[in-house]
């Protein structure tokens, strides 16, 4: 199950009634998917071909489209990081910048892990969301934000739109991040 971190306390929240009440407390959309759909040889798979990737969707299409259908998303597809990645440690670096996109931003993690560092309500600022796999995010439009990997260095990830094309990351300088 996810954990929390609260950056400028160190507090910690896990559990997953925690979890989600202090995500959605904060307005980001948590759930936990059951994985056991995808079949057993594509499970701790982190470079999937086009087909691999395929057929993960199909085995997941039932809680994809639920999700879809509640909050409006209407394309998916797969991402995956890895040390097989070419430049992954400059991807990451590109990545680790505070920012925003004017939809959201919603990943369901299949395999390996991953870090969103969110800006929350101001009494709470910047804290980070441990993903695991079954864990699934929606940040919300124009919340800051970044993602990053674990030390285990590997995810892969469903990810859901609204609109594809307008999902572009707007840098967001935040002087409060620094400090935080
Ligand atoms: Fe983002």
């Amino acid at each position: 199950m996810a954990k929390i971190t609260i950056r400028k306390t160190g507090q910690v929240i896990a559990g997953e009634d925690a979890v989600r009440a202090f995500l959605n407390g904060q307005g980001v959309y948590y759930d936990h998917w059951d994985l056991q759909p995808i079949p057993a040889h594509l499970r701790d798979k982190f470079v999937l071909s086009q087909e691999e990737q395929a057929e993960i969707l199909k085995a997941l299409e039932p809680q994809i489209q639920a999700l879809a259908q509640a909050r409006g998303y209407v394309k998916w597809d797969m991402v995956a990081l890895s040390e097989a990645t070419p430049n992954l440690e400059e991807l990451l670096k590109k990545f680790e910048q505070v920012h925003t996109h004017s939809e959201d931003e919603v990943r369901a993690i299949t395999a390996g892990s991953g870090i969103f560092i969110i800006k929350g309500k101001p009494d709470v600022g910047y804290f980070n969301v441990e993903l695991v796999p079954g864990d699934v995010i929606s940040v919300p439009e124009n919340t800051p934000h970044f993602f990053t990997l674990t030390s285990e260095r590997k995810v892969v990830a469903v990810r859901l739109f609204i609109d594809p094309s307008g999902w572009v990351a707007h840098p967001y300088e935040d002087p409060e991040f620094a400090t935080a």
